[in-house]
Formats: C-alpha cells, sequence, structure tokens
C-alpha cells in the first residue's frame, strides 16, 4: 500500500520504517528540513536500536523516502497517517495545535484529490479530538464528507522507545477506531501481515484505549513503588515479593519493578492529560491523581535517602550514573536525573554524571554538571553515587570501579549493580 506519515518523531518515524519493512511504499513528511535530509541519508535523528538498520534498507530497497512536501506525499498515496506531537499546555492539557494544522493541510490537499483517502490518526489524543477537531479541520478545509469522500481512522501505537522496531512489528493487538467500515477495512488490509490481533471500534474508544493502557502501566509502577517504599521500612525485598505477585497471570510479571519513578515522553504526560480531562468533565479522577503526586515524589525520594548517609551535601560530589529516562535510549524528556540533579545543586551539591547517549540533551539543561566520559571517571573522587538508569554496562561494574570514590556511598535506584560484583550498596526500595 502507499502510505504517508505526518511528523518524524519516535512514533512516525518507526511507523514509516516499520511499514516499509512490512512491504509498503512510504512517504515521511516532516516540516524541518534538516530532519528530512537526514532520514533520507540513512541515519535516525533519535538514538533508536534497530531503527538506522531497518531505515537504510528501506531507503536502498527504494520502499521509503522523507520530504518536506505534504501536498505531493498525500497526493502520492492512499492512506495517510498524523503522527505529530501532542504536548503538554502550561495547565496539563493537551496541545492540539500541531494537529489541528496537519489536518488543514491535508483537507487542503484533499480538496483536489479525486481519488478516496483515508486518514489515520496514530498521535495521542485525548477521547474526542479525532472526530471532532481532525474531522472538523479536514471538512472545513476540503469542502468533503467524511465516510463519502475519505475516511478517517484512530490506530493508538503502543510501542516502547528503545525498543521501537520490536514492538512495532510484533505487537500485542492492533486497535482500529474508523468512522465507517470502508475507512476501518483499508487499515485493516494495511495490518493484513502483522501476526496480532485485531480490535476493530469508534474513534473514540480507540483514543481512550490508549489512555486507559499508559494510565495502568503508570498505576502498576506506582503501585509497586509504594509496596517498594513499604518492603524496605519491613526489611522486605520488594523484589521478591513483586516476583511473587507477578505469577499471578491476572496480575502479569510486567511493569512491576519499583525504582526512582517512571520518565518519558508518554506516562506523565498522558495521565497528566486524562486527569485534566476528567476534570473538565467534572469528575475528580482520585486515583490518576496520586499515581502521578507519587511519581513526583518517587523520582526525587533518593536525595533524602542519601542526606541520612550525608547530612550536608554542600560542597559534596555526587556522582549519577545514568540520565535517560530509560536504557537505550538518548531520551531525557522527564526524567528522574533532572529532578534529581535539580536538587541536588539546591542542596549546594557539586554534579558529575555519565551516560551512554543522554549526556548532550543533559547539558542544554544542567549546563553545571561534569559529564564525564565513563562509569569509573564520574566515579572518581565523588562523595556518593547514585544510579538513575539500568544501562546494561552498569551490571558490569565492580568494587574496583568505585573504589576511586571517596567515600563509598552508593545508592542504587534501578537495580542493576550486581551483588556479586559490588559489595556494599543500598536501593531507593530494597
Ligand atoms: C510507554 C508505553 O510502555 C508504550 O506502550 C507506549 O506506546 C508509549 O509509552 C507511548 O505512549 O508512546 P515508553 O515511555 O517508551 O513507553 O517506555 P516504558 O518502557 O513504558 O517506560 C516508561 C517509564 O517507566 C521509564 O522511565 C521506566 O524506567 C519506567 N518503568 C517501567 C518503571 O519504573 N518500572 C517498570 O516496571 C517499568
Amino acid at each position: 500500500m502507499k502510505i504517508s506519515i505526518m511528523g518524524t518523531g519516535y512514533v512516525g518515524l518507526s511507523t514509516g520504517v516499520g511499514f516499509a519493512v512490512k512491504g509498503n511504499d512510504v512517504i515521511c513528511v516532516d516540516i524541518d528540513q534538516k530532519k528530512v535530509e537526514t532520514i533520507n541519508s540513512g541515519v535516525s535523528p533519535m538514538f533508536e536500536p534497530h531503527l538506522d538498520g531497518h531505515l537504510k534498507d528501506a531507503l536502498k530497497k527504494g520502499k521509503l523516502k522523507a520530504t518536506t512536501d505534504v501536498k505531493g506525499a498525500i497526493a502520492e498515496t492512499e492512506v495517510s497517517f498524523i503522527s505529530v506531537g501532542t504536548p503538554s499546555s502550561e495547565d496539563g492539557s493537551i496541545d492540539l495545535s500541531f494537529i489541528e494544522s496537519v489536518a488543514r493541510q491535508i483537507g487542503e490537499v484533499l480538496k483536489n484529490k479525486k481519488e478516496y483517502h483515508v486518514i489515520v490518526v496514530k498521535s495521542t489524543v485525548v477521547p474526542g479530538t479525532t472526530d471532532g477537531v481532525v474531522l472538523r479541520n479536514i471538512e472545513k478545509a476540503s469542502g468533503k464528507k467524511t465516510g463519502k469522500d475519505f475516511g478517517l481512522c484512530m490506530n493508538p501505537e503502543f510501542l516502547r522507545e528503545g525498543r521501537a522496531m520490536d514492538d512495532f512489528l510484533k505487537p500485542d493487538r492492533i486497535v482500529i477506531g474508523e468512522s465507517d467500515k470502508r475507512a476501518g477495512n483499508v487499515i485493516e488490509k494495511l495490518y493484513s501481515n502483522f501476526m496480532a490481533p485485531i480490535l476493530r471500534t469508534d474513534l473514540k474508544t480507540a483514543e481512550m484505549i490508549k489512555y486507559a493502557s499508559n494510565a495502568f502501566l503508570a498505576t502498576k509502577i506506582s503501585y509497586t513503588n509504594e509496596m517498594g517504599n513499604i518492603c524496605k521500612k519491613l526489611g522486605i525485598d520488594v523484589n521478591e515479593v513483586m516476583k511473587g505477585v507477578g505469577m499471578d497471570h491476572r496480575i502479569s510479571p510486567h511493569f512491576l519493578k519499583a525504582g526512582v519513578g517512571y520518565g518519558g515522553s508518554c506516562f506523565p504526560k498522558d495521565v497528566e492529560a486524562l486527569i485534566w480531562k476528567a476534570r473538565e468533565l467534572s469528575y475528580e479522577p482520585k486515583l490518576l491523581e496520586e499515581v502521578h503526586r507519587l511519581n513526583d515524589r518517587q523520582k526525587v525520594m533518593i536525595v533524602e535517602q542519601l542526606e541520612k548517609k550525608i547530612p550536608n551535601l554542600k560542597g559534596k560530589t555526587i556522582c549519577l550514573l545514568g540520565l535517560a529516562f530509560k536504557p537505550d535510549s538518548d531520551d531525557i524528556r522527564e526524567a528522574s536525573s533532572i529532578y534529581i540533579i535539580e536538587r541536588l545543586l539546591q542542596k549546594g551539591a557539586k554534579v558529575k554524571a555519565y551516560d551512554p547517549k543522554a549526556m548532550e540533551h543533559m547539558r542544554k539543561i544542567h549546563p553545571s554538571v561534569d559529564y564525564m566520559k565513563s562509569a569509573r571517571e564520574a566515579l572518581e573522587n565523588s562523595d556518593a553515587c547514585i544510579v538513575v538508569t539500568e544501562w546494561d554496562e552498569f551490571k558490569k561494574l565492580t568494587d574496583a570501579d568505585f573504589s576511586k570514590m571517596k567515600s563509598k556511598v552508593i545508592l542504587e535506584g534501578r537495580r542493576i549493580l550486581d551483588r556479586t560484583k559490588v559489595s556494599k550498596f543500598e536501593g531507593i526500595c530494597w
């Protein structure tokens, strides 16, 4: 099938490359000329395992190209995915300005297109957006009618950063919200060579499935962190507890890892947007509010633990291992490290940090931090160390790597250090 993808962020580019891998002809569209050139040269603008390889392959086979030309891309294709950003506004509500603008542009092109076209919203949008803002803008700009001249679908994406290609190509399920049967049939056909159950539903339900999924996963994490905080006081290992809990198939063993809280561009933003939407509807979403609050507290709790060991942090050098919000990613959006560094600096500490991928991004937010070339270098002469991201390479650290620290205060936020290699450290919840 011939597909165009509007927006080349994580979801957009992974979707484009993924559909190309599946044999479709894909045009990725972005307003950023530099990004378009980078993609066309076979390099992904963000670090994502396996994406570059698949991208290069798709370009070589002539299955994918990137462009800034929205008009041409829509005219040449049968299906257009909207995959632009939906950031949070100041008040936590969702900012739909990019969605609105791309819907208008699509409408303007559809005005002169004779063939039937399906527009699919892939961005995470609050329920009511696709058959509200998107539909209204396309119909207004095109002068055409949904269900007759063009079709509208909402197809949420469940891929995770760091595992984007694998998650896209082997999803647990495919959700297709549709304005009408004809549009849904086109998208079901597009997914016919994927091995996953397909759920067809209406537009609003598809939008809510995405929010409900992310809110549930965020809830699972905050719940696990709460159990962890209680377990720590009881002298119980929360990891063992969650192993036992996760063996119940109704619960599942996934997303039961306690630590320094969830970050990234999705959970914090999506939970906030759902809270905002519920309040707009005069409903107080108490559980979600608490999930969010607990997470904010969890992100910086490790600094309080550090103060129990070093009461006055003024002038002390604290080493952070890991800055990205999760391993295999250079993304620091809403990462716990940002808030931990902020707290440490407020308390007069000096911060040294090492991350295999995310240091350049963090330098823009916290320029006063000393960014080091390796974990070992960052640990040297530090008064304490906090492990914030569970990069695989931290698993290999041994007592020898920590031996040059001024004092051996090691706090673990992600349970990555190996007890058989590092003799003394304390976990946030264990
Ligand atoms: C999340 C969802 O998992 C995806 O299904 C969804 O498509 C995506 O958001 C999105 O909406 O675009 P992502 O944010 O990439 O994916 O990363 P996750 O692997 O879900 O991790 C999010 C955060 O939760 C990380 O900071 C991670 O360290 C933390 N986490 C995860 C925990 O603290 N404990 C866990 O057990 C699992």
